[in-house]
């Protein structure tokens, strides 16, 4: 077989066996979409994360989120969940690149994650799963007042508050919801 064929099985091995822990995660809650880059910020200000508040990102990608927000509140503490190997070493790099004390990065399924010391949860998942899997997960662990904050993607029943961030040309709504203690369950 000639080099540059070998180079080339090689190469297409490795992609595969990169691309198998992604493809395997978006038939968990959702398919690895980034959030576009211009949505950081809002999702900071909605946030308005003080001091000592804890934030997760579910589903954390590349996690160019945890990493905006924890670079944007050092006093806070932010932690990143994903499932995919591959873009949880992604992750690692982007905090090796440009290091974020107060970020942690999990390689785990953030479906048995406990959310139950969260203050913000922000996502970016599929309607299906974010309705039948995430939400009743939500009433049950998050705390009174405990804020999420999805891109995209609604709750097609909320009983508490919301509010909704309407899309730019570029990228979609931001919604907004917060846990009260009639909700729990
Ligand atoms: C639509 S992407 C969102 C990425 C990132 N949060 C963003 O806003 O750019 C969904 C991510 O969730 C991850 N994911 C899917 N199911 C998961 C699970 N059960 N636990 C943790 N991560 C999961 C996927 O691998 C993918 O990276």
């Amino acid at each position: 077989m000639p080099i540059e064929t070998k180079i080339l099985a090689i190469l297409f091995i490795i992609a595969v066996i990169l691309l198998i822990p992604v493809f395997i995660a978006g038939f968990s809650l959702a398919p690895w979409v980034p959030i576009p880059k211009d949505r950081l910020e809002k999702i900071n200000r909605l946030a308005n994360l003080k001091p000592g508040q804890i934030f997760y990102e579910l589903g954390c990608g590349d996690a160019r989120v945890a990493h905006y927000i924890a670079k944007a509140n050092p006093k806070a503490k932010v932690i990143g969940i994903e499932m995919a190997y591959t873009m949880y070493l992604w992750s690692r790099l982007r905090n090796f690149i440009s290091p974020q004390k107060n970020l942690t990065l999990k390689h785990a399924n953030a479906l048995k994650v406990d959310l139950s010391d969260a203050n913000i949860v922000y996502i970016y998942m599929i309607e299906p799963t974010m309705n039948k899997i995430l939400k009743p997960k939500f009433l049950r662990e998050l705390k009174k007042n405990t804020k999420i904050i999805s891109y995209a993607c609604r709750f097609l029943e909320w009983d508490g508050p919301y509010t909704c961030e309407e899309r730019t040309k570029k990228s979609k709504s931001l919604h907004v919801y917060t846990i009260t203690s009639q909700q729990k369950i």
